[in-house]
């Protein structure tokens, strides 16, 4: 099955993060996935701006960034300057989701919407008629190498049906604990972007973990 792989760089060895890039890129990886936090919206601190502006110098890839941090809409048009083609926000972060997506737009960039695994599918599924993207989350957002949560599955197959029954184009990502054995799985549920942090970068064998991943869809 086609699909999108966008491998988060929160699980690269940032000691050597221009030679991380460049095999995500030998991998023939599109979409990278930039997990920011703010150890306010989340238990973690992670990156920001000034690490996503210097990887911007250095890659073409598509940057899919994805705020973990309370009130979004104050950082939007920095991380627009910093190099983000897509910013996705929680709907779990803000009482101001409609004046987010909309200066997300006015700065050109794709915009996202975001539940975590114990929000309603149906809080991200009022605005996908006017997002990019849809991202479930299937780990409690924070940290990578989490395992999947298996009741998220069903909200993936919800959204999908929603986008088909509504002929809405935007995609439907899902975040957290992916790896080659449970892809089938997601891909079947109606998931086409895939984030993979630990899946994609462990042991730093980025090039086969990618085409690992990228076999194990093909069999979806
Ligand atoms: C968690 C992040 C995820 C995470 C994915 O808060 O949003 O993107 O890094 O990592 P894995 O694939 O290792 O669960
Ligand atoms: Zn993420």
């Amino acid at each position: 099955m086609e699909y999108i792989l966008s491998p988060s760089l929160l699980a690269c060895d940032f000691s050597t993060i221009g030679e991380e890039l460049k095999q995500l890129e030998d991998a023939g990886v599109e979409w990278l996935h930039l997990d920011v936090m703010d150890g306010q919206f989340v238990d973690n601190i992670s990156f920001g701006l000034p690490v996503i502006s210097s990887i911007r110098r250095k890659t073409n890839l598509f940057f899919d960034v994805h705020l973990m941090i309370t009130e979004p809409i104050r950082f939007v048009e920095r991380f627009a300057q910093a190099g983000a083609d897509l910013i996705s926000f929680h709907v779990e972060a803000t009482s101001r989701v409609q004046e987010t997506i909309d200066s997300i737009h006015s700065l050109g960039l794709k915009a996202g919407v975001v539940c975590s695994p114990d929000t309603d599918v149906n809080e991200i599924l009022k605005y996908a008629d006017q997002v990019e993207l849809l991202l479930i989350m299937s780990v409690q957002p924070g940290f990578g190498a989490q395992t999947y949560l298996d009741h998220c599955t069903e909200k993936i197959r919800q959204a999908r049906q929603y986008l088909t029954e509504h002929a809405l184009t935007a995609h439907l990502e899902v975040d957290g604990g992916i790896n080659a054995s449970n892809l089938k799985t997601i891909l079947e549920a109606g998931a086409d972007v895939i984030v993979a942090g630990n899946a994609a970068f462990y042991g730093g064998n980025i090039v086969a973990n990618v085409e690992a991943l990228k076999a194990a869809g093909m069999s979806a």
